[in-house]
């Protein structure tokens, strides 16, 4: 289990990320899939929940070529770039903090 910040246009929303969840899911529980966000329901095709993971990447598996292919597309990529449906926790950690790219 791990807190989890997601930075948002509105300010710091927090909820909690349990190991084998995934990040997408609690976006959805915090009511952040109102604006389109997570549009294709987490099954890697429309890369509306691109994010940016300021704290704790490394407690996510790698990318697959599928998300790395659909990050290309991303107008606003960065080196921490991730899709939010592919964020599956790996291991109980204090404190993830997720940037949405309109924050
Ligand atoms: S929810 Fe569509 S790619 Fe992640």
């Amino acid at each position: 289990m791990a807190k989890l910040i997601f930075k948002t246009s509105e300010g710091d929303k927090e909820t909690v990320l349990n190991k084998g969840e995934r990040v997408l899911a609690a976006a959805y529980k915090l009511g952040l899939d109102a604006d389109g966000f997570g549009e294709c329901g987490g099954n890697c095709v429309c890369s509306t929940c691109h994010v940016f993971v300021e704290k704790g990447l490394e407690l996510f598996p790698e990318s697959t070529p599928a998300e790395e292919d659909l990050l290309d597309t991303v107008f606003t990529y960065q080196e921490n770039s991730r899709l939010a449906c592919q964020l599956m926790l790996k291991e109980e950690t204090d404190e993830v903090i997720i940037e949405l790219p309109s924050a």
